[in-house]
């Protein structure tokens, strides 16, 4: 069996829809049943932070549950999360939401990017989504009814999205962009410039932009750019936050949507049926981490840019060239000089040295001949697995 999935779901003919039979699943996810079913593992895989959760932040939640806060919330969320969120883009974007019905508290950015593209689309209408980019972009464009029109980026533009290849792309039926910069899989970063010419675009076009800013906060030598505060853009953009990456709260499940109140008004119709709200717990974390996080993200995203420089300068010694991501926690690497197809890579690594890493084509087509390297792991962890991978390229090196 494929370990990135490439074997495509067909469910009975009459029990499953065919939209659902049509989606392949996550080829990361299909990945780590196969790494945790092998010993001595290294993984670079999975895409989370190895910190715990920022203590404060834990107890205040404990705090919470002692107090016997255990019941569903408004479905927009918290009033006191939507102010602390609304506060937030203020003080650091002067970006203003109003926290009455310009913000829904959804179940991570996942949850946002599922009521975001259902908000917004009809069957058929086109969704442009870097390629390579996140598993979750073309799925949520699919089971919206939408179709996702993938745009090519490649190493030779460090996988930036280019503004004329996403004009080629466009057709009366496109309706949207999705674009998620600092980027999954590969640590692009697109700078304000850079950034204003897909702006031109939306507004040339009359199109919304979905905006996954979840690493917005893990940037190593540049400033982060949030699309809504490009000129025209905050009525055009969804913007989807979180507290996953940047405060070590994968488990919690919170995040936020923030955009014009229409389309939060539409968001949250259909999040009080499919959800009622996000789990309590995780938004009175949330609350804490705004108020009082920002010394502990601060000290994570310095841990992680230490890690970025030794696992770049690292791949890129052992052969495995490299461009410097500056932002989120991954490389992506070329496994081209091996000869090999990123999967086979992936899946030989694994089963010669123990190290995981993702196929870069579990991304997209044009993530084939890359692998993502996450390095949001213990340093020691990090060169032990450059080792590992320094012995199997040196093995595998044709000639
Ligand atoms: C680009 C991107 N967006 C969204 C998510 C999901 O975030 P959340 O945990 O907030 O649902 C991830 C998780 O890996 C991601 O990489």
């Amino acid at each position: 069996m494929s370990i990135t999935g490439a074997v495509r779901a067909k469910g009975p003919r009459g029990a499953i829809s065919q939209r659902v039979g049509q989606l392949a699943p996550s080829g990361i996810r299909r990945f780590f049943g196969l790494v945790s079913s092998l010993e001595g593992v290294i993984s670079l895989g999975i895409g989370e932070p190895d910190f715990a959760t920022p203590w404060h932040v834990t107890e205040a939640a404990i705090y919470s549950l002692e107090k016997g806060q255990t019941m569903y919330t408004a479905t927009y969320g918290l009033p006191q999360l939507r102010h602390e969120v609304a506060r937030y883009l203020e003080d650091r974007y002067a970006l203003r939401y109003s926290p009455d019905d310009e913000l829904l508290i959804t179940v991570g950015v996942s949850q946002g990017l599922d009521l975001a593209t259902r908000a917004i689309l009809d069957p058929g209408d086109e969704v442009i989504v870097p390629d390579p980019g996140y598993v979750a972009y073309g799925s949520c464009v699919v089971l919206a009814g939408g179709v996702p029109l993938a745009v090519p980026t490649s190493q030779e533009t460090d996988f930036k999205l280019e503004a004329p290849q996403v004009e080629a792309r466009l057709s009366d039926r496109t309706k949207a962009i999705i674009i998620g910069y600092p980027a999954n899989p590969t640590g692009a970063v697109m700078a304000k410039g850079e950034l204003a010419g897909i702006a031109e675009i939306a507004r040339k076009h009359n199109l919304l932009v979905i905006s996954d800013e979840i690493y917005a906060r893990l940037v190593y030598g540049m400033e982060h750019t949030c699309f809504a505060t490009l000129p025209g853009m905050k009525e055009r953009t969804i913007l989807l936050g979180g507290f996953s990456k940047a405060y070590a709260m994968t488990g919690w499940r919170v995040g936020y949507a923030a955009a014009r109140a229409e389309i939060i008004e539409a968001m949250s119709k259909i999040h009080q049926y499919a959800m009622l709200c996000a789990p309590i717990m995780g938004q009175v974390a949330a609350i804490e981490a705004l108020s009082s996080g920002q010394a502990a993200v601060e000290e994570m995203v310095a841990e992680y840019d230490r890690r970025r420089r030794v696992i770049v300068k690292g791949l890129n010694d052992i052969g495995l060239s490299c461009f410097e991501p500056k932002g989120a926690f991954y490389a992506f690497p070329s496994v081209r000089g091996t000869g090999m197809s990123s999967e086979q890579f992936a899946e030989r690594l694994l089963l010669e040295e123990r190290v995981a890493v993702i196929p870069g084509s579990a991304f997209g087509a044009c993530g084939e001949g890359h692998v993502r390297c996450c390095y949001a792991a213990s340093l020691s962890d990090i060169e032990e697995a450059l080792e590992r991978m320094g012995r199997f390229v040196s093995r595998h090196s044709p000639g």
